[in-house]
């Protein structure tokens, strides 16, 4: 696997470095709703202080804003980051020590990797430093077209998130399950279809089951849920029932996997030496359909082997739940963690010369 060069063999004394984070994380009325990401990018910005930089300029999106759009400004991020990190983080201010910029993508070019924006960043540093793991599938000026102007390095959660997924890739301890759940099924295939073939068993719920029950076009061993709980409309106080898969009535909607089900990956989840898990069994963030999602968290964090959660709603899930010390590796990318996965180069890490 090609290895970026690392922050760790960077001189940055007495320079100005510029590091692309990923802190897209979720605002609820004007603040910070879930800081994982806040605190995976803490380590990196940390060393940089330490290793007296002159000046750590952090640049990050925030959603996908078309323009400007006071909703998704990060100054809440860089409260939060200060906080956490225990020292005032300016924002949006050049010429201070520690400062976070405004969310990249209010300004057009930042998607389109417009060279104009690009420079303008590259102007803020004398090297660049990428821990952006999340946004690592992203061709991007904050991203991409930065890393060719200034010399580039990758930052310590980016090489982390490469050598924790990369056991995956790599010779695993087996049985190795795969547990697949959550919607954006397109976006997920690929990753089930690359890794599929790898894994010894794939626990498959949540709406993805519903969209692969009738074609099944995998060439490897697949378990399809066989009972639900079912809902009588998309709400979280909807009538609740279980059936079987097969005999969902009509009109209802099936919001997680029922109790035969959830024994029953649970039980393949026991066996296994490997997991990887990415998407929910259901619509967990409703108490009455959140069963299946903990029944399948609490398995995956009782597996005397290595386990790897990836994608924002299994994260969340994990957080909640409150077992995310019990597990291997929390990957703080979503799209980017299943491209790496799906074994496509990441464009954003291809953009870092190597070691
Ligand atoms: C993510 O949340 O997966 C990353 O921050 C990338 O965000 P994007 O899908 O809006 O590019």
């Amino acid at each position: 696997m090609r290895k970026p060069r690392s922050v760790r063999d960077a001189e940055v004394g007495g320079k100005r470095v510029l590091l692309r984070s990923d802190l897209n994380v979720p605002l609820e009325d004007g603040a910070v709703a879930d800081d994982t990401r806040i605190r995976a990018a803490l380590p990196t910005i940390e060393l940089l202080v330490e290793q007296s930089a002159s000046q750590v300029v952090i640049c990050s999106h925030l959603g996908r804003p078309e323009g400007p759009d006071p909703k998704l400004t990060l100054r809440p991020v860089a409260r939060r980051l200060g906080e956490l990190l225990g020292q005032d983080v300016a924002f949006d201010e050049r010429g201070s020590r520690l400062t976070l910029l405004e969310n990249t993508r209010f300004n057009p070019e930042e998607t389109a990797n417009g060279e104009g924006y690009a420079r303008e960043l590259a102007r803020l540093g004398d090297l660049y430093v990428d821990d952006a793991f999340g946004s690592a599938h992203r061709a991007h000026a904050s991203t991409v077209g930065v890393a060719q102007l200034l010399p580039a390095y990758a930052g310590l959660l980016l090489e982390r998130e490469l050598t924790e997924l990369g056991k995956l890739l790599g010779e695993v301890e087996r049985p190795f399950v795969l547990i697949s759940g959550g919607a954006k099924v397109e976006e997920k295939l690929g990753v089930l279809k690359h890794l599929g073939r790898r894994a010894d068993t794939v626990l498959i719920g949540g709406k993805m089951a519903e969209e692969l029950r009738d074609e099944n076009p995998f060439d490897f061993p697949v378990v399809l849920p066989e009972d639900v709980v079912a809902a009588s409309e998309f709400g979280s106080d909807a009538d609740r029932r279980v059936t079987p898969y097969d005999e969902l009535p009509e009109g209802w909607l099936g919001l997680d996997i029922g109790p035969v089900t959830q024994r029953r990956f649970a039980a393949e989840i026991a066996d296994a030496k490997t997991v990887f898990w990415n998407g929910p069994m259901g619509v967990f963030e409703w108490p009455r359909f959140a069963e299946g999602t903990k029944a399948v968290a609490r398995a995956v964090a009782d597996v005397d082997g290595y386990t790897v959660v990836g994608g924002a709603d299994s994260v969340r899930a994990v957080n909640e739940i409150g077992i995310t010390d019990r597990i291997d590796w929390v990957s703080t990318g979503g799209g980017a963690s299943l491209e790496f996965l799906e074994g496509k180069e990441l464009p954003g890490v291809a953009a870092i010369p190597e070691a």
